[in-house]
């Protein structure tokens, strides 16, 4: 290998072949080649701003980059391509575009904050799509919801039923979840949408650029403060990355979620055939791997977030060539965001309910336990002792094997004399989840408003 460098001169020597493939980062960071074209193209009109360029180097320069985006769509582009990085081949292929003028163009110019402008760039618009996704998928909970939408199932603490809640009360939690995945994606490209060039290796460039002028080419919503912070900062993609994991984090409880209910000891959910596989050996299998992916490629976008964070740690001001290794993290986690997040979508959109089964395992359980000991204290006993009463019903109806709906009301009466007839109506799951009527809560009424603002909600955020 004997490529062109944009460094060389202070050397009597080359790199060694070993370390020249060894620092190389080509073969990752030509992702960034859109946003390296456009963020040249901007600094050239920088360039033209103080003088540096004329107005017509200026207009040639443009209109060879526009030919090397073109050229990059091509088969062959990055054959034999041995440069360093994106950076160098694009001037490289400026050259053979423009010549001599081609030197020019990075006149008080670092590869150090353009790598900065580059990452910002492309994570905008990974943002952008994400959040869609988000959205996309927020949606389709919400429609799964007004499905089956007084579908009553048994809620789960400890993984043991606990307290019966709507369906849709269910989805919508999963909604709250996903609903702050997208502030926090938000969040997150506040802080990428700062415009670094100006900045220099790390300095401040020598050349007084109107670097607003450039944050307004490239629709940033302003400027870097400080130009050693821009050399040495990563925080945008540590963000980016910690939006990604948390909501990988929600998918995978969610996956986790329903290839239990979609399980034979379940019997809840039927996934679609389209997002369900075979098994080799066994002809009867139908398996959930479509949401054991997105369970296990939450662990890859978390060890991404770390990776890029231990990278970090420990830095010395400012640029250190470690930092390279961020690129291959960031295009991981927003490649199996964007993917687990259509996976998703994808899933929720071809599952059904079989409504019955988690009704049965409401009635056939004592998830109703809550709700007399509830209706007890209303009627004047202390919550405490209604919470005995209620637990010693529980105790001797599991030793008799009685379920809640083989009791009567003179036999409830007749087993404590702070129940009244009336309270024999909370046998039945659907009577208890009417009392939560609070906002947040599980009553059908509740359940309906919040479905209402979620639709709002959606509306709102996609606009
Ligand atoms: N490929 C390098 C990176 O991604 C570009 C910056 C190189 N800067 C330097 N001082 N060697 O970090």
């Amino acid at each position: 290998m004997s490529s062109m460098k944009l460094w060389g001169g202070r050397f009597a020597e080359g790199p060694s072949e070993i370390f020249e493939q060894f620092s190389n980062s080509l073969r990752f960071d030509k992702r960034l080649i859109g946003a390296d074209i456009r963020g040249s193209q901007a600094f050239a009109k920088a360039l033209n701003r103080v003088g540096i360029l004329t107005g017509e180097e200026c207009a040639q320069l443009i209109e060879a980059f526009d030919g090397i985006s073109r050229d990059s769509q091509e088969a062959g582009f990055y054959q034999d391509a041995d440069d360093e990085d994106v950076h160098t081949l694009v001037i490289r292929k400026l050259k053979h575009r423009v010549g001599g003028l081609a030197d020019k163009i990075h006149t008080g110019r670092s590869r150090n904050e353009q790598v900065s402008l580059d990452i910002r760039l492309w994570l905008r618009d990974e943002i952008d799509l994400a959040r869609e996704l988000v959205r996309d998928l927020m949606a389709a909970l919400v429609d799964l919801a007004v499905k089956y939408k007084d579908a009553v199932i048994p809620g789960y603490t400890h993984m043991r039923r606990a307290q019966a809640v709507l369906w849709p009360h269910y989805l919508l939690s999963y909604f709250e979840m996903f609903a702050r995945d997208d502030e926090r994606l938000a969040d997150a490209r506040r802080r990428v949408n700062v415009m670094p060039l100006g900045s220099g290796a790390l300095a401040g460039s020598g050349f007084p650029f109107d670097r607003e002028a450039i944050a307004r080419d490239l629709e940033f919503d302003g400027i870097t403060r400080n130009s050693m912070d821009v050399s040495g900062d990563r925080d945008f993609a540590l963000d980016f990355l910690y939006a990604s994991s948390t909501t990988l984090l929600h998918l995978s409880r969610l996956a986790e979620d329903w290839i239990l209910y979609s399980s034979e000891e379940w019997g809840w959910l039927e996934l679609g055939d389209q997002v369900t596989s075979g098994s080799s050996l066994m002809p009867q299998k139908k398996n959930p791997d479509s949401l054991e992916l997105i369970r296990g490629k939450c662990g890859r976008v978390f060890g991404s977030f770390s990776s890029l964070y231990v990278t970090m740690k420990g830095l010395p001001m400012t640029y250190n060539r470690d930092m390279q290794e961020d690129k291959e993290p960031i295009f991981d986690a927003a490649d199996q965001l964007s993917g687990c997040l259509k996976m998703a979508r994808n899933v929720v959109e071809t599952t059904r309910l079989n409504v019955a089964r988690p009704a049965l395992a409401a009635e056939e359980s004592w998830v109703v336990a809550t709700d007399l000991a509830e209706a007890l204290a209303r009627n004047g006993t202390a919550f405490h002792q209604g919470h005995k009463i209620v637990g010693r019903l529980v105790l001797e109806s599991v030793q008799q094997g009685k379920k809640p709906s083989d009791w009567t009301a003179e036999e409830l009466v007749a087993f404590a004399p702070e129940f009244t007839a009336e309270m024999i109506r909370y046998m039945k799951p659907e009577e208890g989840m009417r009392t939560r009527r609070v906002v947040g809560g599980t009553a059908p009424e509740s359940v309906e408003r919040a479905l209402e603002a979620a639709a709002l909600r959606l509306a709102e955020l996609r606009k």
